[in-house]
């Protein structure tokens, strides 16, 4: 499965949900999730992200981040088109620490 990891956190392009075959991206307030068990591994949202918050689970260190997308996935509504990114997307696009204090 491919997930979306902290750089979408405050940013939330949503250029992601356009490409996608199987419609598999999730809304939350301030960033999306990919639900692992329908998304298709087909790879073609990796490359549009411009906060390049997208990565394969075959990365070091995915499985939070499999776990956070899981979890979320199925809290959260199906978003299948694009809005306007969120107000700071390009200010904070880059910011660390965005997971810890958005989701602690
Ligand atoms: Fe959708 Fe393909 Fe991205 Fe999975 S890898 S979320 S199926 S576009
Ligand atoms: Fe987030 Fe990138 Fe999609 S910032 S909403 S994963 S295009």
């Amino acid at each position: 499965t491919y997930v979306v990891t902290d750089n979408c956190i405050a940013c939330k392009y949503t250029d992601c949900v356009e490409v996608c075959p199987v419609d598999c991206f999730y809304e939350g307030e301030n960033t999306l999730v990919i639900h692992p068990d329908e998304c298709i591994d087909c790879g073609v949202c990796e490359p549009e992200c411009p906060a390049d918050a997208i990565r394969p689970d075959t990365e070091p260190d995915m499985d939070k981040w499999v776990e956070f997308n899981r979890k979320y996935a199925e809290l959260w509504p199906v978003i299948t088109q694009k809005r306007d990114p969120l107000p700071e997307a390009e200010a904070r696009d880059g910011e660390s620490g965005k997971l810890e204090k958005y989701f602690s």
